[in-house]
């Protein structure tokens, strides 16, 4: 690894830039899946004992379309059942299932690129009856938390913040981790991009399980990487920290505790080996320390006051409860060529792209669309940054499939999205460190969606894409950051 720039954002455009997919990288690419050393996909510390969640507490059946954007429900105690609510149906398992020739795939709540699952959850707890003060590991394959670091963990959040308040008052933080090796397994360089799509797939669920549990909360990535690896126990180069949610902060009725006068003493446990031939990726370890913020007082300089939404609030199409949502949610393998409505695309796109409260101040994703099936819109390509602006005509099904990496579920779904981001607007902005926004931006938008499409009786999947070809068509200087496909 070298040293940091000074932020212009260069670097990670070079991470992108090499890590683009095209027909060309695609056919020529000589990469072979190392099925006998796929992975370990659950993080196990040996030595530390489990303590198992209590049951959830009870379905809100908030409606989804308004937790989206933001409404809160009635408001619950954040206790530990409460907890158990927001974690496990974030990011617990599903279901199970065998594949051939791999390890059992153990489903989540939350959509995975390939079902690989790199991204681990901490919580950082101050205050919760039953519960001693210190920051967990929460394990979903027994739903159970591990102590990593005993002690109020809100004086080590504040500091590596640069002093937000939120992380001094919740009495929950959500702590989010990316394990590179688990996604690189399969997808080389370019799965570094996906700990934070799938990030923002799991932040998604967690926004909408809080608010309806009248919870506020916000997405935080300003943070001094080092500090905040430390403070979890992790390396930041085999895990590195990704994000954090401060749950319930507005209603704990606590003054924000001071920032440590230092950085938290290291941590150390042993854990379980991920597998036997893990590699690094230079690439990853080089975008990673390039887009990271070395100290409290960058991290502070860094974030942004909350961008106010200037926009209605999104029409209400559905009212199928959170939770019921949640668990109804998979990836589509097959859509019907059927049609869905002008009013479910629009609304869907409305609620998903509304109003995130997250400490890099402004939406970074602008959604295009190739409407292929949508009643009352002519077939053809769309801009939606300011409604639907027609770009191309016709029925675009086979031009969808072939943007999409030449999946069938691209052409097949009534409507394909594309998430952009004009970097150079947002390096230009916020430095390096937003294209870890952008991408995450992404992933969250993609999550939500994913969720209004299955509350109007919608499947979903993420795709993945030719990168230039989808700017190419959209005539874009932005970049797309993740394509999902939606249909009946
Ligand atoms: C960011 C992202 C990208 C994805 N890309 C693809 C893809 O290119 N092709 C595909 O068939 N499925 C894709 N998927 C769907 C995953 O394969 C699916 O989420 C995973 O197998 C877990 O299944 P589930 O969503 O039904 O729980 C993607 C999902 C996500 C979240």
């Amino acid at each position: 690894m070298t040293e940091r720039d000074t932020g212009t954002g260069y670097e990670a455009f070079r991470y992108h830039e090499i890590t683009k997919h095209s027909p060309k990288s695609v056919r020529s690419g000589t990469h072979r899946i190392d099925w006998m050393d796929q992975p370990e996909p659950f993080k196990n510390y040996p030595d530390l004992s489990p303590i198992p969640l209590p049951e959830r507490a009870p379905d809100t059946k908030f409606p989804i379309f308004r937790a989206v954007s933001g409404q809160l429900g009635e408001p619950r105690e954040l206790n530990l059942a409460e907890i158990a609510r927001l974690v496990v149906l974030s990011a617990g398992v599903k279901s199970s299932k065998s594949q051939p020739g791999g390890k059992p795939v153990h489903l989540r709540y939350y959509a995975c690129a390939g079902a690989l699952y790199p991204i681990e959850v901490y919580l950082a707890c101050s205050g919760i009856e039953g519960l001693d003060d210190g920051v967990y590991h929460y394990s979903p394959e027994q739903d159970a938390l591990r102590m990593v670091r005993p002690g109020d963990p809100r004086p080590y959040l504040v500091r590596g913040c640069g002093g937000r308040p939120s992380l001094g008052q919740a009495p929950v933080t959500v702590l989010l981790t990316g394990i590179p090796w688990r996604t690189n397994w399969k997808y080389q360089a370019r799965g570094y991009r996906h700990l934070y799509w799938d990030s923002g797939m799991i932040v998604a669920n967690l926004l909408a399980l809080s608010a309806s549990g009248g919870h506020s909360c916000e997405v935080v990535l300003g943070f001094a990487d080092d500090e905040l690896d430390v403070l979890i126990g992790i390396d930041g180069r085999n895990e590195m920290s990704i994000c954090m949610v401060p749950i319930g902060f507005t209603e704990s009725g606590r003054d924000p505790v001071a920032p440590a006068s230092a950085p938290a003493e290291p941590v150390e446990h042993a854990v379980g080996k991920l597998s036997y031939r893990q590699r690094e990726y230079d690439e990853v370890l080089e975008a990673h320390l390039q887009t990271s913020l070395r100290s409290p007082a960058e991290a502070g300089i860094w974030q942004q006051d909350p961008y106010p939404n200037q926009a209605p609030r999104p029409p209400e199409i559905s009212f199928s409860g959170v939770e019921r949502v949640i668990r109804k949610r998979g990836s589509k393998r097959q859509f019907v060529l059927d049609d869905i409505s002008k009013e479910e695309l629009e609304g869907i796109v409305a609620s998903s792209t509304y109003d995130l409260a997250c400490d890099w101040g402004q939406d970074l994703t602008q959604v295009a669309v190739v409407a292929n099936a949508v009643e009352g819109v002519e077939p053809g390509a769309y801009s939606m940054v300011w409604g639907l602006q027609q770009i191309a005509f016709g029925e675009l099904r086979e031009k969808a499939r072939f943007l999409c990496l030449e999946q069938d579920l691209g052409g097949d779904g009534a409507a394909t999205f594309f998430l952009l981001t004009d970097l150079e607007d947002a390096f230009a902005a916020l430095g390096s460190r937003s294209y870890r926004a952008a991408q995450l931006n992404a992933g969250i938008v993609g999550g939500r969606i994913y969720l209004c499409s299955y509350a109007c009786g919608i499947g979903a999947t993420g795709l993945t894409f030719y990168d230039d070809e989808v700017r190419a068509f959209f005539q874009t200087q932005a970049e797309p950051m993740l394509a999902v496909a939606i249909g009946r």
